[in-house]
């Protein structure tokens, strides 16, 4: 069953307003409520003082309207006391100075008093509550490494740090080779001489930085785990989620997940886009809508994170931390929980229940406004709440299209990028939104997963390749599109032997002899079939038996094709992805429709749903859907800005 929640923060009003939110809550129709994620100091106001007196009530007034809670560990909020008494536990930044109390997340992942500090309140929660039957799910923490918390610089992590790569490496001189310190004279003779790659003069040594943010990563994990396994032995049987940051990318989330039920994120379309790295003519477009393709990719990457999924926190209105903030356009807010649905989320939970009149946020909108009135997005809860009545929920569908999302790619592309325009997540979005654009229903997931049944494979810029992953891609069967820096390094972050694209040349026989990047203001004409499209930031020289299906003015191949297998030479524009995806569908057998930029589909189980992210009204019928208006199930074939329609697939629509 589909369900809508909603954050709550008790601690933050009088206790005379408890019962009436929550009636407030039930009538609207929501049935979970996430609390206590930034809670620690009021649950133990001193050393060793509990006070659980109002959280037990708290939870009896939700319990009573028949809430389910998500209960959350406060660990995101070490408390002032615990600070003072231990300042061993300030994450510090790169220049190794400690960060300080006065907001949030201020600890270090891997200092081992922080550690045993966390497993003392996580196991004080979960001994009290855990076989509460209010207690519907746990939420670990919230938001692992937001703020950049994602890496510390502190003794504790550079103690860790030695004992990770010893673990790894078990010899000095192979940690030599895999770092190449030959270069620049930086051979170790122990692992006791090793810093984390911080304050260095210029840039530390590529191999050595994509080393501490996998051992970051993994101290997230042990972290995340050690929370995990308390609440597995004292609450058996609750599900257990983490709450994940939109774009984000400085951690491995795939890995993260391994110990969760449910991954789960935080969808601010409109901050996010703001803050992004978007053209301002695109944040222009999409002001008030979000961009069409955002919270659709992020749900995308968090489903294959784990068995089941949700939205944690659900923009409603103006966000506070954006460089500009306004407000979603009416009905942007039902969009975006039926588009979390037709991705086949489980719950949608807003973020927050009340605006609050004191502390940081302010300025960021709630479901209710500060003096407790209703804000008008309200009514939007309310259609989606009748809507989902009439809808139910729908089995998980496999996509016909994966996108490969590798984080150790991501992070050796940030690390040593030749140039600064252009991002492998960029790449991925940009190949994700034409996918989008074709009404393709695409799944984002890690190269380690089975790719047995996809049609279509693309890896947008997968710099990190490894042989198992070349036999699958063989053995899946389908067609198969890489994009420029694919294959570029090894795991340890070295050019191949062989040059790129290294083992990724088993399925198409090149090498690339060069790399350019290119100023975002300078366009690069390929010619395909005899039409000019641009191209732009990356471009490769390639030498390759295979066919040669568009070029560069110089007579060099853009797009190169080896039976199932395709290569682009450089950052295609999005005509030129749309012409050359279109192709690929062709030969994959793959049906296809022109949505534009702001039209949306998604299919959920039996049902298609379509989404208006545009400016203008549109007509489906000449697009996509039914012509008999009564086989809707919301809405109608005439869809208007911000609009949502969803109808009963036939039968015989069923497979992709
Ligand atoms: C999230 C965070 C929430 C709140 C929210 C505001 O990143 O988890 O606690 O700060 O942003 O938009």
């Amino acid at each position: 069953m589909t369900s809508l929640g909603v954050c709550y923060y008790p601690e933050h009003w009088p206790e005379e307003d408890w019962a009436d939110d929550a009636r407030r809550m039930k009538r609207l129709g929501l049935d979970r409520v996430r609390i206590g994620e930034f809670a620690w100091s009021r649950m133990e106001p001193a050393p060793g003082q509990f006070d659980w007196a109002w959280l037990d009530r708290a939870i009896e007034v939700l319990h009573g309207e028949g809430l389910g809670i998500i209960l959350c560990t406060p660990t995101a909020t070490p408390p002032k006391w615990l600070v003072d008494r231990h300042p061993d536990i300030l994450p510090c930044d790169k220049h190794g100075h400690p960060k300080k109390f006065g907001s949030r997340r201020h600890y270090c992942f891997s200092s081992g008093t922080y550690r045993r500090e966390s497993a003392r309140i996580v196991t004080a929660l979960a001994s009290r509550y855990g076989d509460h039957p209010a207690v519907i799910m746990w939420q670990t923490d919230n938001e692992y490494g937001h703020h950049g918390t994602h890496e510390s610089f502190s003794p504790d992590a550079a103690r860790a740090f030695r004992m990770w790569l010893e673990d790894r490496y078990k010899t000095i001189s192979a940690l030599n080779a895999a770092w190449g310190t030959a270069f620049w004279s930086q051979t170790y003779r122990s692992f006791d001489e090793i810093d984390p790659p911080n304050a260095t003069v210029t840039e530390a040594n590529p191999s050595h930085r994509l080393d501490y943010r996998r051992f970051s990563s993994d101290e997230i994990c042990a972290y995340n785990q050690m929370q995990v396994d308390i609440l597995r032995e004292l609450s058996p049987g609750r599900p257990i989620a983490h709450n994940y940051i939109g774009d984000f990318t400085l951690f491995d989330h795939h890995d993260v997940s391994a110990a969760l039920d449910y991954a789960t994120w935080d969808s601010y379309p409109i901050g996010l886009l703001s803050e992004g790295d978007h053209s301002n003519a695109d944040k222009a477009r999409w002001l008030r809508n979000g961009h069409p393709d955002f919270a659709a990719f992020n749900h995308d990457v968090v489903r294959h994170c784990s068995p089941k999924w949700g939205v944690m926190e659900q923009q409603p209105g103006p966000v506070n931390w954006a460089t500009h903030n306004c407000a979603p356009a009416q009905g942007m807010v039902r969009l975006w929980t039926w588009e979390a649905f037709a991705h086949g989320a489980d719950f949608v939970s807003y973020f927050r229940w009340r605006q609050a009149p004191f502390g940081q946020e302010q300025t960021h909108a709630g479901l209710l406004m500060p003096d407790r009135r209703d804000t008008p997005v309200i009514a939007e809860i309310r259609q989606v709440k009748d809507e989902m009545e009439r809808i139910g929920a729908q089995d998980r569908v496999r996509a016909p299209v994966a996108i490969l999302h590798d984080y150790p790619s991501l992070w050796q592309h940030e690390i040593q990028p030749q140039g600064r325009a252009g991002s492998v997540l960029e790449m991925s979005r940009a190949i994700y939104s034409a996918c989008r654009r074709l009404g393709l229903d695409v799944d984002v997931v890690p190269p380690r997963s089975d790719l047995e049944g996809y049609r279509l494979i693309l890896l947008p810029s997968l710099t990190i390749m490894n042989e198992d992953l070349v036999r699958r891609l063989t053995e899946s069967g389908a067609t198969v599109l890489a994009t420029s820096l694919t294959g570029s390094r090894t795991g340890e972050g070295h050019i191949p032997d062989g040059l790129a694209p290294g083992t990724f040349a088993e399925l198409i026989p090149m090498r690339v002899d060069r790399f350019e990047s290119i100023a975002p203001f300078i366009q690069l004409d390929v010619e395909v079939e005899g039409k000019v499209y641009d191209a732009r930031l990356w471009r490769e020289s390639v030498t390759s038996p295979a066919d040669v299906r568009a070029h560069f003015p110089d007579g060099e191949p853009a797009w190169l094709q080896h039976k199932r297998c395709h290569y682009l030479a450089c950052w295609p524009g999005d005509d030129l992805l749309d012409h050359v995806l279109r192709r690929l569908c062709e030969d994959a057998r793959l049906s296809i429709c022109d949505l534009g930029p702001g039209l949306r589909l998604r299919r959920a189980g039996n049902v298609q749903f379509a989404f208006n992210y545009g400016p203008e009204a549109c007509d489906l019928r000449s697009i996509c859907a039914p012509a008999d208006e009564g086989a809707f199930l919301i809405g109608g074939a005439q869809i208007p800005c911000a609009g949502v329609s969803a109808w009963r697939l036939p039968l015989n629509r069923l497979e992709p």
